[in-house]
């Protein structure tokens, strides 16, 4: 699947910068393709805009903020969060400006401490994160780095219980057992939740991580995909520690994806610092990456195309998340575009 072929992709929010990334003055990011710029408006509130002048086309990133207006860089034409041109420098005040003159504006909101996309009239909410600022809980914002790969291969990858051993001997894999657990799978609305328990290689360095002594622990994984491109992993540990992952795969074109992740933890500071839980996952984030930018990231969701790509048990979360995606092209009216 191309997803910058796919116009209901355009329809949802996607996660697309930290906040504090754009305290500095306005940013570029390409979202499904389309180059758009990010910046803060006079109320802290981020906008986003089509990163192109109406002038003589510059990119609107390599200008910069003034009073919470985006300011080009080439000829200084100023604009609003609506898009629309409200100053030229070269004009006098008393000479108005034409109102066609702006560039396209695209839904922009806050929330969690990213600014959110939608290129047209969203059709669902952003994902919950309850445990975003609630007592008993920190946050730590772990990653947010390019991948050379799509979401849908990045989401497969997250439910695959059969890679541990093999793409994570090196961290948490036991290689002595390949044999996956079995998830347990409920579908809802939004996507589906998958619940199993896994052994997981514990060793010394991972102690403080887990709250486990133990050279082997288990993880009680409560995994959730969220349509269209995001997942929740609510780790348990038997220490009662939590280890919840937010993912969201925002997807760049058709062979990138901008990964924003966030951690939620029910311990401390003390009991762990949280430059080790970035330190932890960062080493196994690499693994995945490593392997899945092997991949090809034309993904087929319609796996009724036979021998395109073969299947076994355990990418049962896979292909249901495949077949929820044809569900969602199938409501709008869009097949499954591929090179
Ligand atoms: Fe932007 Fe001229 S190109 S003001
Ligand atoms: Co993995």
């Amino acid at each position: 699947m191309l997803v910058t072929q796919q116009p209901v992709f355009r329809r949802h929010w996607h996660a697309v910068m930290p906040l504090a990334d754009l305290q500095d003055g306005p940013k570029p990011f390409t979202l499904l393709g389309e180059n758009i710029v990010l910046f803060l408006d006079e109320h802290g509130e981020p906008a986003a805009l089509k990163d192109r002048c109406c002038h003589r086309t510059a990119k609107l990133s390599k200008g910069w903020c003034k009073n919470g207006k985006l300011q080009c860089g080439y000829h200084g034409w100023v604009y609003n969060r609506s898009g629309r041109v409200i100053e030229i420098p070269q004009y006098g005040a008393d000479r108005e400006i034409p109102k066609d003159y702006g560039t396209p504006a695209y839904a922009c909101t806050a929330r969690y401490g990213y600014a959110w996309v939608a290129l047209e009239t969203p059709e669902a909410d952003i994902p919950e994160m309850p445990e975003f600022g609630a007592p008993g809980w920190r946050t730590i914002f772990q990653f947010y780095e390019t991948w050379n790969t799509s979401p849908v291969r990045a989401l497969e990858n997250s439910f695959d219980n059969s890679h541990f051993s093999f793409v994570h001997r090196a961290t948490f894999g036991v290689a002595a057992q390949p044999k996956p657990s079995k998830y347990d799978i409920v579908e809802n609305g939004q996507g589906f939740h998958a619940e199993t328990v896994i052994d997981a290689a514990n060793p010394a360095r991972f102690q403080r991580i887990s709250g486990v002594k133990d050279p082997i622990t288990q993880r009680h994984m409560r995994n959730a995909y969220m349509q269209p491109f995001s997942r929740r992993l609510d780790i348990e540990y038997p220490s009662g520690v939590r280890h919840v992952i937010i993912n969201c795969f925002t997807p760049i074109d058709d062979g990138r994806i901008q990964l924003c992740q966030w951690l939620f933890r029910n311990d401390t500071e003390a009991d762990c610092p949280a430059q080790m839980l970035i330190d932890f996952d960062a080493e196994i984030t690499r693994e995945d990456k490593e392997i899945l930018e092997s991949t090809d990231p034309d993904a087929v969701v319609d796996l009724r195309r036979r021998g395109v790509e073969f299947s076994m048990d355990s990418d049962r979360p896979g292909i249901l998340i495949r077949r929820q995606l044809m569900a969602m092209l199938a409501a709008a009216g869009e097949g499954e575009v591929h090179r």
